[in-house]
């Protein structure tokens, strides 16, 4: 039986929706040397700004029971060195999309459509977001920006933008205004109702949610007697967070008519698929690739295998199917 894997992403054909997480693969150079970057169905970048910024100081990382927390601090070489280096790479990697074989016929999972790419913006003030945004819609390569208002570990910007409401609806109307690309605003869950933030991006004029970014935590080292990180504070992601994800999409998906791309936790299809059910149209997988490059090609070939098992022709058929 032959499957359609493919999915819609405010009008951008995905040839199937496993994605990466922003921040935990780089922009793909150094998993290529894992697995063919084509497979996927978009690779998403680490946050970018218009011009540099040093992150954090270390420690900026460490394990924690089922996760782990990061201040990296969005840590980022601006947006000159990206576009010389890293889309540059990502254009001589990936193949361009074919044309279908019959008018009206889907892009099945042997991969007629090409693996996408989507930048993931970062900023200090509005200002800095619309700079790299008008900067990035320039390039030709970039099919998505993804609006980072939700990193836990920066003083100014990030979550400062996305914890309130009307905040979030104006950095959304202005990034829309100065995009050329689909806007996917990336959400934090560090709220009280993040289905009252995901109604205000929309009313900004989001093409797409994304969600959700890291929970803020902290570890204590005891023989120490101090932080675990620098920061004091850090963001939780890894499958300690995969139920509270599912839940926070499932709650968007219910709130928005755009699409949610879901995250948290990600490590098998079956996570994956839960993320689908709840609502999300695709899926990002992020943390687990640290110590299994291949976590994504395991989903792909996961989510595939459930629909043979299930009889399910499309993989569309199962998006919010539990409501
Ligand atoms: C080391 C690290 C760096 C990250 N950097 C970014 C970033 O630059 N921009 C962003 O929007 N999210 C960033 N994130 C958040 C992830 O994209 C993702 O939303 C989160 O980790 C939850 O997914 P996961 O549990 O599968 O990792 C980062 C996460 C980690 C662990």
């Amino acid at each position: 039986m032959t499957h359609n894997m493919s999915v819609d992403l405010c009008g951008v054909r995905l040839k199937n929706p496993v994605m990466t997480a922003s921040g935990t693969f780089g922009s793909g150079a150094e998993f290529s040397e894992f697995f063919d970057l084509n497979r996927l169905g978009a690779v998403v970048t680490k946050g970018v700004a218009s011009t540099p910024w040093e992150g954090n100081p270390t420690p900026r990382i460490c394990e924690t029971p089922s996760g782990m927390l990061n201040a990296i601090g969005l840590q980022n070489p601006g947006f000159e060195v990206f576009a010389g280096r890293d889309l540059k790479f990502l254009e001589e990697t990936l193949l361009p999309d074919e044309e279908p074989a019959e008018e009206g016929s889907l892009a099945l999972s042997s991969g007629m459509t090409g693996t996408k790419v989507v930048v993931n913006v970062c900023g200090h003030s509005e200002e800095e977001y619309l700079d790299c945004v008008e900067k990035l819609s320039g390039e030709r390569r970039v099919d998505f920006l993804e609006i980072n208002i939700s990193c836990p570990n920066v003083r100014e910007g990030g979550i400062a933008f996305g914890t309130d409401p009307k905040g979030v609806e104006r950095i959304t109307a202005a990034v829309r205004k100065a995009a050329r690309q689909p806007v996917i605003m990336k959400l934090s869950p560090n709220v009280t109702s993040i289905a009252e933030i995901a109604r205000a991006a929309e009313a900004g004029g989001a093409d797409a949610l994304s969600l959700i970014n890291t929970l803020t935590g902290m570890k204590i080292d005891v023989e120490r007697r101090t932080f675990a990180l620098a920061n004091r504070t850090g963001g939780l992601s890894g499958p300690a967070i995969h139920p509270v994800a599912v839940r926070m999409v499932y709650e968007c998906a219910k709130a928005v008519r755009i699409p949610v791309i879901g995250m948290g936790g990600i490590r098998t299809a079956e996570d994956a698929l839960e993320m689908i059910m709840a609502g999300a149209t695709a899926v990002s997988v992020g943390t687990v690739s640290f110590h299994d490059q291949r976590a994504a090609l395991g989903v792909i070939d996961g989510i595939e295998d459930y629909l043979e098992r299930h009889c399910v022709p499309d993989v569309r058929d199962l998006i919010g199917c539990v409501r």
